[in-house]
């Protein structure tokens, strides 16, 4: 059908940028409001030419169905309204023009979990956030949405923005880790990347998937209010303000409703406290599974209450496909309710610009993916533990000892979509080292385990062998290739039997050991730590990883990643996380306070921790006025100087603390940082500025709230900072 008044593409542009702009300019609003009214009256048209059959349709959201020809034909006949796994181009073509032919012509929502990979794999979200430049996780997501972009599609279920605290969740790989402060500034940044591209964002899984109960997948979750508007909602606002126009509701239950018919959350807090005017999708297969969850005894009454909580599209869930004609028919759905989900969807549609004629999307340029991937790896990989500068590998150092099949390999733990796609060429970790070694620098490789995966050691002996007549002993392992994102909880966080057994073995040896660790999470490394002299933790690096992490161990670039997520010592420790509250008796030695008989309370490698091949000093932390205002801003400026003989980067990072107030506030909250490149001896100083809204928390009926009092404030290069200086909030 064709639109006698036309909505431009422009609009995707706009709520890109809209963000910024909103915020020097009131023009763009007003641009914005008519806009929405324009769509507004194209909904309203639209829908009262829909039949009942036709509405149900859009909101029938189905997952590619080998043949696909009963799919088209359901599209052509309006009873999809939107597919995810329909990659090939080919295939997405025919879709389209199946619903470009159906009788209101009303285009597909066309989705895929294009998250971190299309052709291209980049490094994970986590890894991301442990680059702390939100600007590579623009660059990386954008990249990521224009491959995936080429085919067609126009929908992406990404990004991830749980807040998690519990490493045995293996989903923690595809979020930017626990503190919503990073995870806030990662959404919005992933969420414009992901639109640049040319993909709709979703923001998902709404709301407290990170939460779930002993890091156990789709378990249930229990989150207070003010923990829920102070940890785990910041994150979606800042997705939804940079433009995200979908959001997934997350499979599990939260305070004991399934998120699925979770009224409060998806009405009260969801569209009415953070404004969202998009969609919300459910997850896969998550209506029908309300079955499962014992609120509804059969599929037509889990869709009903879903669609009444807020839910508008059914993904693989069959329920309004199957019954809601007929719930209608009875009485039991009103189509008022019907009409407002397919409002927010047609809305979304037109405002994402597919009722107009867009131009098809220019691939990408292979080597500038390659080039952020790159530098994503760079950025990412964090040096745990450097000691008697083991790293990086000395000019004097004639052999090198590598040992761990995953050193030989080039598998990429992420899975490649469309059949026809060819994995992109990669180089493993000996060939890149081989080649940024100096000549006369030998490198010597062993295996030692079976597979890539290192559960099972094959020739110890042989690897001890090349160790002994090495001067520096390199073991690469990962963490079980089966072992990262959904369904992969655990209880156990370790290396492997087999790998710890190597490591036992090699450090027997004699000769400085370098550990490095592929995973998508945090591993419990409390026994590895005293055996290696360097642990590198380089998460997945995948197409470009390899070749960043060989540029690490050889010094060409100096480590400057961050954890996003504390590491603990033993997995007895989780949750853990840098911003606890104080309690009535700290820690010490005496055995009435708040402490273990058998594990220290302090974390392995605490949150915002991560070496560089150079050192720093903090110092001069200053306010150029004793108090912030409850309507202006506070400036702090702090001196960092490179210490060391190396350039380097550094991630300064601003903590700050609420000492007293009417309910006990953690003991640091990350509220700024800067990534600086320094020389050797060079000094620069810094500038942090902090508002009254930094300092808002939320009461037990969620209710916001500002408190005077005094703040400190804390800078350095992790979560442990001590330089501080104080000032009053008025
Ligand atoms: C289930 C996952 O929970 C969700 O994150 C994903 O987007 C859907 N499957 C679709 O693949």
């Amino acid at each position: 059908m064709r639109h006698s008044r036309t909505v431009k593409v422009l609009r995707l542009i706009l709520v890109a940028a809209g963000f910024v702009l909103a915020q020097v300019s009131p023009a763009p609003v007003a641009a914005d409001q008519i806009l929405e009214k324009q769509i507004a009256e194209q909904v309203e048209n639209l829908l009262a030419r829909m039949t009942l059959d036709e509405k149900n349709g859009q909101l029938n959201l189905v997952s590619y169905g080998d043949p696909p020809e009963g799919q088209i034909e359901q599209v052509r006949t309006g009873r999809i309204g939107a597919t995810l796994n329909v990659v090939d181009p080919r295939l997405v073509a025919r879709y389209r023009q199946a619903a470009s032919e159906s009788r209101l012509g009303i285009p597909l929502l066309m989705g895929l979990d294009a998250v971190d990979f299309f052709r291209i794999a980049f490094p994970p979200p986590i890894a991301w956030a442990a680059t702390w430049r939100p600007e590579l996780g623009e660059a990386a997501a954008r990249a990521v949405a224009m491959e995936a972009a080429t085919t067609g599609i126009n929908w992406t279920f990404a990004p991830m923005v749980d807040i998690s605290r519990d490493a045995r969740w293996g989903r923690v790989v595809e979020g930017a880790g626990e503190d919503p402060y990073l995870a806030s500034r990662f959404a919005f940044a992933r969420t414009r990347g992901y639109l640049r591209g040319g993909l709709m964002p979703t923001a998902k899984h709404y709301v407290g998937y990170g939460a779930v109960e002993a890091g156990r997948d789709y378990n249930t979750a229990l989150i207070p209010l003010s923990d829920l508007y102070d940890r785990h909602l910041p994150p979606f606002r800042a997705a939804i303000e940079a433009g995200a126009e979908t959001v997934m509701a997350a499979l599990n239950a939260i305070n004991g409703v399934p998120a699925t018919v979770n009224t409060f959350l998806l009405d009260k807090v969801l569209r009415q406290d953070l404004n969202f005017k998009g969609l919300v999708t459910s997850d896969y297969a998550a209506i029908s599974e309300l079955l499962h969850h014992g609120v509804a005894t059969n599929l037509a009454e889990a869709g009903r209450k879903a669609l009444a909580a807020g839910v508008d599209l059914d993904m693989e869930g069959e329920a309004h496909t199957r019954h809601l004609a007929a719930e209608v028919a009875a009485g039991r759905v009103p189509v008022s309710q019907i009409d407002a989900a397919v409002r927010r969807v047609l809305s979304v549609k037109f405002r994402m610009g597919l009722f107009e004629s867009r131009p098809a999307p220019v691939a990408p340029n292979e080597s500038e993916t390659r080039a952020v991937a790159r530098q994503v790896a760079r950025e990412s990989i964090v040096l745990l533990k450097n000691e008697a500068a083991a790293l990086p590998i000395s000019p004097s150092v004639k052999t090198v000892a590598l040992i761990g099949a995953s050193a030989r390999s080039d598998f990429d733990d992420s899975w490649y979509g469309p059949a026809q796609m060819t994995r992109p060429p990669t180089v493993t970790l000996h060939d890149a080292l081989v080649s940024a070694l100096g000549n006369h620098q030998k490198l010597a490789f062993a295996p030692a385990f079976t597979d890539a995966c290192g559960k099972t050691l094959k020739d110890p002996h042989e690897a001890v062998a090349i160790a002994q007549s090495a001067d520096l002993v390199i073991l690469a392992v990962s963490e079980d290739c089966e072992f990262s994102g959904e369904g992969t909880s655990r209880t156990n966080l370790d290396l492997s039997p087999a790998q710890q057994d190597m490591l036992d073995r090699l450090s027997a040896v004699g000769r400085p050991v370098v550990l490095i660790i592929q995973a998508g999470r945090p591993l419990t490394l409390a026994k590895p730590a005293l055996q290696a002299d360097a642990i590198l933790f380089a998460w997945l690096p995948r197409t470009e990883g390899r070749v960043a992490l060989a540029e690490i161990l050889t010094g060409a670039v100096s480590p400057s990643g961050k954890l996003p997520m504390t590491f603990p010592r033993s997995v007895g420790q989780i949750p853990i996380s840098y911003d606890v509250l104080p309690t009535s008796r700290p820690p010490n030695h005496n055995r009435y306070t708040s402490r273990y008989l058998d594990e220290d309370v302090t974390p392995l490698y605490p949150f915002g921790h991560g070496l560089s091949y150079t050192t720093f000093a903090f110092a001069n932390l200053r306010t150029a006025s004793p108090s912030l205002p409850r309507d202006g801003s506070i400036l702090l400026d702090v001196d960092v100087t490179n210490t060391g003989s190396r350039p380097g980067e550094e991630v300064v990072q601003l903590y700050v603390r609420q000492p007293v107030a009417s309910r006990s506030r953690p003991l640091r909250q990350l509220r700024g940082f800067h990534k600086v490149k320094l020389r050797p001896g060079q000094t620069e100083t810094l500038r942090f500025e902090l508002r009254a809204a930094d300092f808002v928390f939320h009461d037990d009926g969620g209710m916001p709230q500002i408190e005077p009092g005094v703040i400190e404030a804390y800078v350095g290069g992790s979560s442990a900072a001590t330089l501080k200086t104080e000032f009053r909030l008025e």
